[in-house]
């Protein structure tokens, strides 16, 4: 399972980069604006920073919301990198702009997805990735977990090559239940990619390992 993070902070993409096992990172207007990224040539240099630290895999999302409009931004955000994923809502013009780009061989993250009827028409239109809101489901009483076990299900069935991104991915448990329903990627917040580390057993023996070895050792 690919991790990608779930954040334009600069620093915690570093980190996550650091600990090795970051595949990737999602952006999204509300990300960006928390980190005052503002103007458009500020979030093409930012997405252009962001690139430069990952190895791959940087979804920047368009905000036209019109067919002209995604292509053209989409176009435009495609030439900062060849990393960067264009994140297209999951709209009708935005379908459609799907399928466009991915007979121009430009990579899409289908976003704000929230049912398996709107993943499959992402599939159909060829997206490479589809972002269930797994978190966001759940605040409103509906199984986030479950979409993402339907999905998979649903492309294994016709062999889709577009990948489930598990998003709005929010504690350990969640990105865990993610890996074992087969979600082919989680994007989430740092601190639930550092909490996979923790275990109070582990702190316990290697508490105890360095107590006697000193002993045994002065
Ligand atoms: O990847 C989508 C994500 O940013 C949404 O997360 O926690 O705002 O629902 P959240």
């Amino acid at each position: 399972m690919k991790f990608f993070i779930d954040t334009a902070n600069l620093s915690d993409i570093q980190e996550a980069y650091d600990l090795g096992v970051l595949d990737g990172v999602t952006t999204n207007p509300s990300l960006m604006a928390k980190e005052g990224i503002a103007g458009h040539d500020k979030v093409m240099a930012h997405y252009k920073a962001i690139c430069n630290i990952v190895d791959d895999n940087v979804s920047a999302e368009v905000i036209a919301t019109d067919f002209d409009g995604i292509i053209k931004e989409g176009k435009e955000l495609a030439k900062i990198d060849d990393k960067i994923v264009v994140k297209v809502p999951m709209i009708k013009d935005g379908v459609k702009a799907i399928k466009y780009f991915t007979s121009e061989g430009i990579r899409t993250n289908c976003t704000l997805v929230f049912s398996s009827g709107q993943a499959l028409l992402a599939a159909k239109a060829g997206a490479s990735y589809v972002s269930p809101f797994i978190g966001r489901l759940d605040d409103v009483g509906s199984d986030g977990l479950q979409l993402i076990q339907d999905i998979v299900d649903i492309y294994d069935n016709y062999g889709y090559i577009t990948e489930v991104l598990a998003a709005s991915v929010r504690h350990t448990m969640h990105l865990i239940q993610c890996a074992e329903i087969g979600a082919d990627v989680v994007t989430c917040p740092l601190n639930v990619i550092t909490s996979l580390l923790n275990h109070p057993l582990t702190d316990k023996g290697l508490a105890q390992f360095l107590a006697d070895h000193k002993k045994a050792n002065g």
